[in-house]
């Protein structure tokens, strides 16, 4: 009996035909073009047709009994540029809707009749034009009082989406006022779209030491991508100066101390 099985299992095992690889990039350009690739195996099963899929509609099929064999199909916002397909494998070369977001992409081997068995896979990609660089953000002091005011502004380079913008002082987000909402650019080609956002910081009347702020900027797709940049602000106070003045060290550090120590007095005086 468990021979008979075991015999009945490497049956259907030898005559399974399937899609060895299905290869659907995460993330695509709407600027450039996306292939996708389908590898599978037949073993002994005679080839009926290759087919892809985005989402539900069919964008290539391959019938090599068919002339000509292959068939693109313009649906649902993609363009198909092309297409073509080895012994094992197929390809598809799209260019991506320049609207953000995810669509799942299919391929499906079926086998010549009668059976017509059918081999599926699915992957998704997301439409996402990268920023080329990490946020900057712009108007930070390298020195500020307690309880001073310094607005801050972050600029993200252009993406699609345009990014969403979030600030954070020693990892904490800052609520901020309507007025201080993610602003957009007018759009590049592709639909890109640069963003900033300001920061009003108000140092603490009892802040000391140093500020560590930090600009997140999201690009709401899935999965999500996020670039950050990150400035530090250091904060003096009276208690600071008397700490540089009493610190030992060598007459070197102690002359440097003693001259920014001085520089500090000056700028409180000049207030
Ligand atoms: C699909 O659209 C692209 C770009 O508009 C065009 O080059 C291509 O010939 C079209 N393909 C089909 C099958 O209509
Ligand atoms: C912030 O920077 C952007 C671009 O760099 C600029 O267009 C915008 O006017 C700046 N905003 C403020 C309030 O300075």
């Amino acid at each position: 009996m468990m021979k008979i099985l075991t015999f009945i299992a490497l049956c259907a095992v030898t005559s399974a035909h399937e899609i060895s690889q299905l290869q659907v990039p995460l993330y695509a350009d709407p600027r450039r073009e996306a292939e996708l690739s389908c590898h599978f195996r037949m073993d002994d099963q005679r080839l009926h047709s290759v087919k892809f899929y985005r989402d539900m509609y069919e964008i290539f099929r391959y019938n090599p009994s068919q002339t000509p064999p292959i068939r693109l199909f313009n649906v649902s916002g993609v363009a198909v540029q092309g297409g073509e397909c080895l012994a094992a494998s197929c390809a598809v070369r799209i260019m991506p809707p320049p609207l953000a977001g995810r669509a799942a992409y299919s391929c499906e081997v079926s086998t010549e009749g009668p059976k017509f068995k059918i081999a599926r896979q699915t992957k998704h990609m997301t439409v996402v034009a990268m920023p080329d660089s990490d946020p900057v953000i712009v108007g930070a002091p390298k020195l500020v009082k307690p309880g001073e005011q310094v607005l801050l502004n972050c600029t993200t380079a252009f993406s699609l989406p345009p990014a969403d913008i979030n600030w954070f002082l020693d990892n904490e987000l800052q609520k901020q006022e309507p007025w201080q909402r993610t602003e957009l650019s007018p759009t590049q080609s592709g639909g890109l779209r640069a963003s900033w956002r300001v920061l009003r910081l108000s140092v603490p009347p009892t802040a000391s030491g140093t500020l560590r702020v930090r600009c997140e900027a999201t690009l709401r797709v899935e999965p999500p991508v996020v670039r950050e940049a990150v400035t530090t602000v250091t904060v003096y106070s009276r208690t600071q100066l008397s700490k540089y003045v009493s610190n030992r060290g060598t007459i070197f550090e102690r002359g440097l101390k003693l001259c920014w120590t001085l520089l500090v007095i000056l700028n409180f005086v000049s207030l």
